[in-house]
């Protein structure tokens, strides 16, 4: 039994759901579960093994052996897999491109999306990915898909990059992020798409603030 609502949020790459899904938690004292950091775990992991990415049964087999554990800090929680922390070490574009890839993977999704129904089966969940309101958890109290416009979107990601030290090249970034929109909603398995009953936010032009208000009003509707 659920004792606490989930909130599901989807949407693209730049999109704002990271921040707003971390504000949302904090606002309401719910757990933040970020599924990008799952898939960019397993990519890191195939990755460091030296494992064929688009050989599909041998990284599933490296997602099924991982464990893959979130630990609360101040701000982002530390993303631990078998025990190292790897919070910056799947930010960089090699393992964003790489975490594309594995997450095609029906067998990989599969594996990761069992791990995310355990984390957030007693609610009290705030989840962020591109399945979480159509395949992970359909009947989730609160749906949300967040938008913004490809420039903007764009934008963020460069800035949050650059913010990190990494160094970029805007237009270059930029195409990277719209192959990888590209391949997300174009995999044959879970696509990134909005669920039918979700709330649609386009974020261009809104502060955090507002968004995260936003959302944390649709929850208390539901109460
Ligand atoms: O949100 P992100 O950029 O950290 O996600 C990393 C990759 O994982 C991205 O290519 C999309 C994919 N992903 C997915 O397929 N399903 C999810 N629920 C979350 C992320």
């Amino acid at each position: 039994m659920r004792t606490a609502p989930i909130v599901a949020i989807d949407g693209p790459v730049g999109a704002g759901k990271s921040t707003v899904a971390m504000g949302v938690a904090r606002v309401l004292g719910f757990r933040y579960i970020d599924t990008g950091a799952m898939y960019r775990s397993v990519a890191w992991l195939a990755l460091r093994q030296g494992v064929n990415l688009p050989d599909e049964r041998t990284v599933a087999s490296v997602a099924a052996s991982a464990s893959i554990e979130f630990k609360p800090a101040n701000g982002r929680p530390r993303v631990l897999v078998n025990g190292t922390d790897v919070t910056e070490a799947i930010r960089t574009p090699e393992v964003s491109a790489a975490a594309s890839v594995v997450s095609a993977h029906p067998a990989v999704r599969q594996a990761l999306v069992a791990l995310q129904r355990t984390m957030g089966a007693d609610g009290g969940v705030v989840m962020e990915g591109r399945d979480i309101s159509t395949v992970v958890f359909p009947d989730a109290e609160v749906k949300v898909y967040l938008d913004a416009s490809p420039e903007e979107r764009a934008r963020r990601r460069f800035q949050e990059l650059v913010s990190k030290g990494v160094a970029v090249d805007y237009e270059s970034l930029k195409r990277a992020e719209e192959e990888r929109d590209r391949r997300d909603s174009t995999r044959a398995h879970s696509p990134l798409r909005r669920a039918p009953d979700a709330v649609v936010i386009d974020t261009t032009g809104l502060t955090v603030e507002q968004i995260v208000d936003r959302i944390v009003k649709l929850v208390e509707k539901r109460k």
